[in-house]
């Protein structure tokens, strides 16, 4: 717990006052107590902010399933996870570009878990940060890897989740909602998971199933791809990723949807939240701007 209450000070905007610390108190140990003995799958858990996600699982007590393709990474985060007091923790390393890959680690969840929770959907193949070069197969790579991947794991968990009253959550990006120059094929994948989300969780919604769907919009984190990939063209901080991952895990145990019907969405990390609407209505005010070249990117937002 105290390392929580850590986090939050770090993050700078929590009143430092008696009934706010009480307040996040309470929160924490309601969320504590929420995930404690679930079962959780989280994808692209080798690094980064799936890596973190482990982390805050492991200790509220969650049983944690873990995937990447770099099976070393993976043993060691297992390990931590079973340090830091995860009820249990296994991995399953594979490519994610295999759909037989992605339905397989779900059924591995139902032998090794016996059923699931949560579905945490965060893995993302590598791509390029500047003008799109002509390359379908890049295309087709990522949407497979970012985009079929999550498609097909959420086809075999439904099932389960909704035995379970489960919850799926989507990590996405601030280029999942605009068109930012220099990731078109990435950009692609985000804007595809959006609009599958979105209409599944409506169809989910009518036939009354007890699943929720969580869309994260997130802007920049200081994960190491992140960092390498942006942080001497990017102006705005980074949110810490630790931080992030653990607004990702309440959004999704507090079933928190994306809501545009009510003018809101989900972004993991208040300061993203600025940030993401700044960036929107800089967007919607001046759609024509033309394109910076791609080496005077620091104007442009990382996703
Ligand atoms: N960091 C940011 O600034 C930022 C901004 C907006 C959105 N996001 C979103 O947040 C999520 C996590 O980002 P991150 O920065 O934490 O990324 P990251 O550190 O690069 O981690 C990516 C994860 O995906 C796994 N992965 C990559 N290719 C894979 C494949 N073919 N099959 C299976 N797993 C694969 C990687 O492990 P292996 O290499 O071992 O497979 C790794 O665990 C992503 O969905 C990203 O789009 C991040």
């Amino acid at each position: 717990m105290l390392y929580y209450f850590l986090i939050l000070q770090w993050d700078g905007s929590v009143e430092k006052d008696f009934h706010s610390l009480c307040r996040i108190g309470l929160g924490l140990l309601f969320l504590f107590q929420m995930l404690k003995g679930k079962r959780v799958i989280v994808t692209g858990a080798s690094t980064g902010i799936g890596e973190q996600m482990a982390y805050h699982l492991a200790r509220m007590g969650a049983h944690v399933l873990v995937t990447a393709r770099t099976e070393a990474r993976l043993q060691k985060v297992i390990t931590r996870c079973l340090e830091l007091g995860a009820a249990s923790a296994q991995y399953v390393s594979g490519s994610m570009e295999d759909e037989a890959f992605a339905e397989h680690v779900v059924k591995e969840a139902e032998v090794v878990l016996g059923g699931l929770d949560m579905l945490i959907l965060n893995h993302v193949g590598n791509s390029y940060f500047n003008y799109f070069d002509g390359d379908v197969g890049h295309v087709q790579k990522l949407l497979k890897i970012n985009f079929l991947s999550y498609v097909a794991m959420t086809v075999s968990a439904l099932p389960r989740l909704k035995d379970s009253g489960g919850s799926i959550v989507v990590v996405s990006s601030m280029a999942g909602k605009v068109g930012f120059p220099f990731t078109a094929p990435y950009s692609a994948t985000k804007f595809a998971l959006d609009g599958f989300f979105s209409s599944l969780r409506q169809e989910l919604a009518i036939q009354k199933a007890d699943v929720s769907i969580t869309l994260c919009i997130l802007g920049f984190i200081d994960t190491e791809s992140a960092m390498k990939a942006a942080s001497d063209v990017v102006l705005v901080p980074p949110a810490p990723k630790e931080e992030c991952a653990l607004e990702i895990i309440k959004g999704g145990a507090l079933r928190t949807r994306q809501g545009w019907d009510k003018g809101v969405q989900f972004c993991a990390s208040r300061k993203l939240a600025t940030l993401s609407m700044s960036l929107l209505s800089l967007q919607d005010t001046n759609p024509c701007t033309p394109a910076p070249a791609a080496g005077s990117m620091a104007k442009s937002c990382w996703p």
